[in-house]
């Protein structure tokens, strides 16, 4: 591994404050929260009533469980400015997410919540290992989607010289890499893979590049591409969770040092873990839904939105705020396959496994008769390309599928370059059952 050279910019006193510290500051900023919600947001105001319950209700952390959730729906039904809490002249800006279907959600930030988001994406960028000064390829894209300006904003406030170059025009990213030398990137881990091919198709050795630290996220990864990433580059990756909802990437972030799950910005994003069946909420180190309500948003304070993102609460490492692990994926992408659950990411560590193969991958869901079937369609390796070498391939594949996924499925071993690649999020699933 390159080592950092540059002395350690310093953390916010709040970041290495006691437990006790952090949720007193929780308790005083959830009540403000709370009450702005209600307060300035009609449709807080009739949903607190609807439960019966008033912000005053609230006495010690645990009482939010009173409090009803929000959900992705809620901004859909409110589209486009309905739930925000200050009139819309306070927003200095939007964004969107798009969902798979129909209209987008609308997010929107007064300038105070602008100034959180780029405190908490600098806090995020240091905890990578990135420090002022250094050359920061970012490679999120720019627009509605919240990656490209949110890493920006972080790196400037960080002190760090960003390059705005947003996704696509894969060959221009490599070349201006090999021009300024930057020691960051920011950008998804799929987008990270067609990067990789492109250094390899122009003759370029990626462990030899000036990259340093990947900060990668907006998509679930595994351990598995962690290691297959810092191997070919010779460089740290480190997980970023976020999203637009609660404020967009820097929710939460991995310390280099450690890379042992995402520390959660408590101080103004309050996790919990409910489970996703009846909405209870569970105890630290159980697996469940990811809920956060906001504690300094003023655009669009939100209260127990259910994420949908499957992961666990931990206790803090390398800083006192507590971790969540590495989401292993969303519900939503969840296939139920005759009776087992089955997220993509479990499918991307067994390709990991198999030298011929490159990760390159595409789950498709087909129905035969009355049943569901799983095709794995993966790309090989360059040289492992002849029948003998793929139909080999797949027999490992689907092996080690059966073995640890405990599912049978059909494996497509298809030649270099033939599954689509996504300049931001990768499309994993692609549903062809009806
Ligand atoms: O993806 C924000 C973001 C941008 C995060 C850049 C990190 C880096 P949305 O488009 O609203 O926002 O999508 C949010 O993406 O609920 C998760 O399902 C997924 N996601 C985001 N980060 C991770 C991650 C941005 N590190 C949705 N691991 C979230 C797994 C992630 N899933």
């Amino acid at each position: 591994m390159k080592h950092l050279e540059r002395a350690t910019a310093e953390l916010e006193p709040i970041e290495t404050a006691s437990v006790d510290e952090i949720r007193a500051l929780q308790l005083e900023r959830l009540r403000w929260s709370l009450q702005h919600a209600y307060d300035n947001s009609p449709f807080y105001k009739q949903r607190f009533d609807e439960k019966g319950v008033h912000p005053s209700d609230l006495k010690q952390l645990s009482d939010l469980s009173l409090f009803p959730f929000t959900t992705k729906e809620d901004l859909r039904n409110t589209y486009p400015f309905g739930m925000f809490a200050t009139p819309r002249e306070e927003l200095v800006r939007v964004h969107a997410s798009s969902g798979t279907t129909g209209k987008p959600i609308i997010v929107g930030y007064t300038a105070n919540d602008i100034d959180v988001w780029a405190t908490v994406m600098a806090r995020s960028i240091r905890a990578a290992g990135g420090r002022p000064g250094d050359i920061l390829h970012n490679a999120y894209g720019y627009g509605l989607f919240t990656g490209g300006l949110g890493a920006h904003y972080g790196g400037e406030k960080l002190g760090c010289t960003v390059v705005p170059i947003s996704g696509g025009m894969t060959a221009r990213q490599v070349m201006l890499m090999q021009d300024f030398s930057p020691s960051i990137i920011m950008v998804t881990p799929s987008y990270m893979l067609s990067i990789l091919d492109e250094f390899k198709k122009q003759g370029l050795d990626p462990r030899a590049s000036s990259l340093r630290v990947g900060i990668f996220g907006a998509e679930p990864w595994t351990n598995a591409m962690r290691q297959e990433i810092e191997e070919a580059f010779d460089m740290d990756a480190v997980d970023i969770y976020g999203l637009s909802e609660i404020i967009g990437p820097g929710v939460a972030n991995e310390c280099v040092e450690t890379k042992d799950g995402l520390h959660v910005w408590e101080d103004h994003f309050l996790p919990e873990i409910i489970d996703p069946e009846t909405g209870e909420t569970l105890p630290d180190g159980e697996l469940g839904e990811l809920v956060f309500t906001t504690l300094t948003k003023e655009g669009l304070p939100m209260v127990r939105y259910r994420t949908r993102d499957l992961s666990r609460l931990l206790p803090g490492t390398a800083r006192t705020m507590r971790r969540m692990e590495k989401v292993t994926g969303r519900s939503d992408d969840m296939i139920i396959l005759r009776g087992v659950n089955v997220f993509p990411t479990q499918i991307e560590e067994q390709i990991l496994k198999c030298d011929a193969l490159a990760p390159h991958f595409q789950i498709e869901l087909r129905r035969a008769g009355r049943m569901d079937e799983m095709i794995v369609h993966v790309e090989c390796q360059a040289d492992h390309s002849s029948d003998d070498a793929r139909n080999a391939a797949a027999r490992e594949l689907r092996n080690h599928i059966r073995n640890t996924v405990g599912i049978n499925c059909h494996i497509e071993i298809c030649l270099p370059e033939s599954i689509e690649r996504s300049e931001g999020k990768a499309k994993r699933i692609v549903d062809n059952r009806h």
